[in-house]
């Protein structure tokens, strides 16, 4: 079931606190048992339960009655954890419609002081789920792995933007909240999805930025004509959680695998020919 924006809009109080709770008392249970659920929310059973059927119905918890009966959040939940959190904070006043969904994220319109774009991580629920099913208590204090996964690209990807907004064209990072960050809107086409009129200076100018981002210590790592926007005026390079710096033992054939879709890309589609070893050179030198 996809995230809606009406399921959170419509969200109770009491809802979002039972999410908190379990949401916490998901470091020490892979499974969290209703008991503990009305200890630490401290509403009564009744409400408890009541409160749990609704989230269930909005497909935010998950109930299981194997290896124990308990509950535990999922990707909706903790999703719902972190755009409320933005909400509070003043960062989106508002939740739009999901525009793009891709293979580890959701990508959501909002508006904040502008136009406002949310990004939610998603990395491996279920690859986890039957893994851990079974444990009871996690190897470790702290979440389980799903939550931890998504909750790090974020911050990767978070990390990139910050460092780069001022030096190339990428969306402006807003707020990070769990395994959302909240960024600016690009008004843009993907160059997968757009003919361009002088493709030989689009080119140079993403090998322009390329080279900037690699002297400030980031290969994109997933670059292509789909990661790259193009507004009419300026070429945003956006989608950075897998990132990695330059001393990454395998920057160069991560770096070398960027500049071959892209240089691919501008021969199938613009017949422009590039050499890639001086492509290289220029972005590293
Ligand atoms: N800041 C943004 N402004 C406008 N559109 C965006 C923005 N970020 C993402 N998108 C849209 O959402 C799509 C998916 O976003 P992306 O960051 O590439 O995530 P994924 O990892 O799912 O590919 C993009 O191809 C683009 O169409
Ligand atoms: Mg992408």
């Amino acid at each position: 079931m996809h995230l809606s924006a009406d399921h959170i809009k419509s969200l109770h109080r009491y809802e979002l606190r039972i999410l908190q709770s379990i949401e916490y008392l998901m470091g020490r249970f892979s499974w969290v048992p209703v008991e503990e659920i009305i200890q630490n929310s401290r509403f009564s059973a009744g409400e408890t339960q009541f409160r749990l059927s609704k989230l269930m119905e909005k497909g935010m918890v998950k109930f299981t009655q194997v290896p124990y009966p308990g509950y535990t959040l999922v990707f909706n939940g903790y999703d719902t954890l972190a755009v409320s959190h933005l909400v509070k904070k003043g960062v989106i006043s508002a939740l739009g419609s999901r525009i793009g969904e891709g293979k580890e994220s959701l990508i959501y319109e909002a508006l904040g002081t502008g136009p406002v774009i949310l990004k939610l991580h998603r990395i491996g629920q279920r690859s986890f789920q039957t893994v851990r099913l079974g444990r009871r208590y996690l190897p470790e204090k702290g979440h389980c792995p799903w939550v931890i996964a998504s909750h790090f690209s974020a911050e990767q990807e978070y990390l990139a933007l910050h460092a780069l907004e001022r030096s190339i064209h990428v969306p402006v990072p807003l707020a990070i909240n769990r395994n959302v960050i909240a960024m600016t809107y690009i008004a843009g086409e993907r160059l997968s999805d757009c003919t361009l009129a002088d493709p030989g200076y689009v080119l140079k100018n993403i090998l322009s930025q390329v080279r900037t981002a690699y002297a400030a210590g980031y290969i994109h790592g997933d670059l292509s004509e789909y990661n790259i926007m193009y507004d009419g005026e300026k070429i945003w390079i956006i989608d950075w959680p897998q990132w990695v710096p330059p001393s990454h033992e395998n920057a160069s054939e991560i770096l070398g695998h960027d500049l071959e879709t892209i240089s691919a890309f501008f021969r199938r589609r613009y017949k422009i020919i590039s050499d890639i070893e001086e492509i290289m050179n220029l972005v590293t030198g």
